[in-house]
């Protein structure tokens, strides 16, 4: 059994396209739910799919080796971040080496680091006049969006689209392609 643990902050639409993707894989559990915002929707999810959730607040995720211990109790082999805003700490870079995922939505390294989260990044692809945006799926070091690029797909701009236009045709992306390639990286991890 490989198990996850998400990692989210917000609405975790990932979150349940992940969840419902795995559902049809046995020998894959999504183990647990984690979040930095006690009233974040993603927490729902664990009512819903029968997920245990857990709110982290700064100092432990800082400060102590919490975090850490509550994933080796679960057993967790791999950490998913879809949508989780907080820098992860070294404890749990180290004890995951390659085995934290992150999905940026923007061709990394353009529009990355620290508050280039949400719609921050598609006002400023807009802004740029770019012809193209798209995400970067990639594993998570000590600084933000700078681990190295696993996967990454991309999707046309015209003039015509808007911030959140921009913003629908990353999540479709978003939502096709990252399951996918967290079921490869399983499955490599498996071969090992
Ligand atoms: C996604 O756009 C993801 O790329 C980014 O944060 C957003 C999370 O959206 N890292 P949701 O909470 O999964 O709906």
């Amino acid at each position: 059994m490989v198990r996850i643990a998400i990692f989210a902050s917000g609405r975790g639409s990932n979150a349940l396209n992940i969840i419902k993707y795995f559902q049809d894989y046995n020998y894959v559990k999504i183990e647990l739910i984690v979040s930095n915002k006690k009233d974040a929707p993603v927490l729902n999810l664990g009512k819903q799919f029968d997920i245990q959730t857990v709110v982290i607040n700064r100092k432990h995720f800082y400060k102590t080796n919490r975090v850490l211990e509550k994933l080796k109790a679960h057993q967790i082999d791999y950490v998913v971040l879809a949508g989780f805003l907080w820098l992860v700490p070294s404890n749990l870079v180290k004890a995951y080496s390659n085995r934290i995922v992150n999905i940026h939505p923007a061709l990394l390294p353009k529009y990355g680091g620290k508050g280039m989260y949400g719609m921050n990044v598609h006002n400023a692809v807009k802004a740029a006049n770019d012809t193209a945006s798209g995400i970067t799926i990639h594993y998570v070091n000590e600084h933000y969006d700078e681990g190295n690029i696993i996967f990454q797909a991309s999707c046309p701009i015209t003039p015509d689209d808007t911030p959140s236009t921009i913003a629908q045709k990353v999540h479709e992306l978003e939502y096709k392609h990252f399951p996918v390639v967290i079921h490869q990286l399983i499955d490599e991890l498996a071969s090992e």
